[in-house]
């Protein structure tokens, strides 16, 4: 087909700002329906739209859209300064309200792309523009705080900090011409070649060649709770004023994923229209967000050919879903089913009605042994029918030999590992690592859903952290990751106001450790891994019960941990597990 494109147009913004927009339309006079991309990645550079995860931009305008791309406020060829979330709100009701003004357009908007794409497509939803009819955000999140920059325990996401703060500040720092700072360009990339440059130094606010070029990374820091500063950007804080269906596409290595399956449980239940409500859909693969897993391939674990992005279809899904939604075809079935998961184990695609699914049974596993439950040898028992004896598995988690992260949903590759679902042999033979399994499974079990874990922990710091993470282990022994979570102690009641804890008093705190979809196979093992630390992929809890941002090498202490368990203190697993009496289960 053929197409006109019009590059740089200037689209003013309320406060006169210009922001230079890309405009791909099929040919002739219309008028089309548009299909909004806003990015801070550069709009005319070819890696941001040729992300596989994304959508194909020339399928939407082969199927009749016009594509508009348009780069964000003080970004690549737009004027202004980025402040990263500041603007999106606003310049994007003033960009849909622009394109419904267009002749060549029929008033319907879509918004689509990932991760920051993503935000501005919630912040802009918010506005409630009447042209934006549906949003379709890849692997992103409608609060900030809970995904990528902090975490729903309240530890920082420091990889995802550090490393896109350090790449955000490349960018301006170029755009800006890079005068008289070579030596910042030097300390940042460095700090991305060798990570360890990046995230050992402490204080962890001390980033002056980050900061420099960035600020908002600064405010990010000094806001270690979910205050004024996160409420005022979380789109997920005012769902019912969000009118509009949207498409989530999530990957169970995501580092935002949880906040992806939140959106959409949040936008269900509290959206602002029967519309909204009714309209979710929810697709989720064995992906990560870093480019090159969107094969469903990794060192540790291969999900086959339908592991793949590309058999998830997500361009014909975004398709579909912006036909019924954008162009308002009642005809067009836009997925009959509301989610569709890729379920581990059994490495299959599965439709389903609705997340969580309907159907789950919640399944306590209960922390036993006596009290020797350190690394993968220890004696350690994840059980149904609740421990007998009363015990405690004690550890001494020292900041200055952090556990180290091994897969999971950290941001970037950090050394020896990937994101993903990566053998955990490496850490299960750490002493500060208490590991709890239970015995080889007779018949397979499937657990989808949120995992989340109850302890009863002492320590003898007045705050630390507590780590999970959910592990199937195959018969040849590979521990392979499936979710993970932290709880920093303080934050254990809330956000929001900080309780430190009493030293060597017993308190209960619950881990969320994100979701997943997986059936342990027969011959397979389900294993719990309990610490205190998972580094980079979150900061270290310094044990002060101070500023953690702010504290320095010579304030960390260590901490002695210990996890309780037996009747008086039921340390507990919860599953979701879903048993479908008949249902097939095989590779
Ligand atoms: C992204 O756009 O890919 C991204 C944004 C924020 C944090 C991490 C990744």
């Amino acid at each position: 087909m053929t197409f006109v494109v019009e590059v740089d147009v200037p689209v003013p913004m309320r406060d006169g700002v210009e922001l230079a927009t890309n405009v791909w339309r099929p040919e002739g006079p219309g008028p089309f329906p548009a299909l909004l991309v806003r990015t801070p990645y550069g709009k005319d550079d070819a890696g941001t739209f040729g992300n596989p995860k994304l959508p194909d931009v020339f399928a939407f305008v082969e199927a009749g859209y016009a594509v508009v791309a348009q780069d964000v406020r003080g970004t690549s060829r737009s004027q202004g300064t980025f402040v990263p979330h500041a603007s999106e709100g606003g310049d994007g009701v003033d960009t849909l309200e622009w394109l419904a003004a267009q002749s060549w357009c029929d008033g319907a908007v879509g918004m689509w792309g990932g991760s920051y794409m993503g935000f501005a497509q919630w912040q802009a939803a918010v506005g409630g523009a009447p042209a934006l009819r549906a949003i379709a955000p890849v692997m992103s999140s409608a609060d900030p705080y809970g995904a990528p920059w902090y975490s729903p325990g309240g530890a920082l996401s420091q990889d995802a900090v550090l490393t896109w703060g350090t790449l955000s500040a490349l960018r301006n720092l170029r755009r800006a011409g890079g005068d008289g700072v070579a030596s910042d360009v030097g300390a940042l990339t460095a700090g991305l070649a060798d990570p360890r440059l990046l995230h050992d130094p402490l204080p962890v606010a001390e980033r002056d060649a980050m900061t420099r070029h960035l600020p908002w990374v600064r405010e990010v820091l000094a806001h270690p709770e979910r205050d004024e500063f996160w409420r005022g950007i979380a789109a997920i804080d005012r769902c019912d004023r969000i009118t509009v269906p949207a498409l989530h596409v999530g990957g169970w290595y995501d580092v935002f994923i949880g906040e992806t399956v939140r959106s959409y449980t949040m936008m269900r239940r509290h959206g602002g229209s029967a519309e909204a409500r009714e309209g979710q859909r929810l697709i989720i693969g064995p992906w990560s967000h870093a480019d090159g897993t969107d094969l469903g391939t990794f060192p540790d674990r291969s999900f086959g050919l339908g592991g793949s992005i590309k058999a998830a279809d997500i361009t014909a899904a975004h398709l579909r879903f912006f036909d019924r939604w954008v162009r308002g075809r009642a005809d067009v079935p836009d997925d009959e089913h509301r989610v569709r998961i890729f379920v581990m184990g059994v490495d299959r695609w599965r439709a389903e009605a609705d997340w969580p699914l309907p159907d789950t049974r919640y399944a306590d596993f209960f922390l036993a042994g006596n009290g020797r439950a350190n690394t993968a040898a220890g004696d350690g028992v994840l059980t149904c029918d609740g421990a007998s004896v009363e015990a405690a598995d004690t550890f001494l988690y020292d900041p200055r030999r952090p556990v180290p992260t091994v897969g999971g949903t950290v941001l970037a590759a950090v050394p020896g590992a990937y994101p993903g679902p990566a053998d955990q042999a490496a850490v299960e033979s750490r002493e500060d690592v208490l590991c709890f399994t239970t015995a080889v499974l007779e018949r397979p079990l499937e657990v989808t859903g949120h995992v989340t874990l109850v302890l009863h922990v002492s320590s003898s710091a007045p705050d630390t952290d507590f780590t999970g993470k959910l592990v199937d282990v195959h018969p040849g022994g590979e521990a392979i990751l499936l979710c993970e979570g932290v709880q920093r102690a303080r934050y254990r009641r809330s956000l929001t106001r900080p309780e430190l804890l009493e030293p060597g008093a017993v308190h209960d705190l619950t881990i969320d450790l994100g979701v997943t979809s997986n059936v342990f196979l027969p011959g397979h093992r389900i294993r719990l891994e309990v610490s205190s630390s998972n580094f980079p992929r979150y900061d270290r809890n310094t044990n002060t019960g101070g500023a953690i941002a702010a504290d320095g090498e010579d304030e960390l202490a260590v901490a002695v941990n210990r996890v309780h368990h037996g009747p008086a203190r039921p340390s507990r697993l919860v599953l979701p597990v879903i048993e479908r009496p008949g249902a097939e289960v095989q590779r």
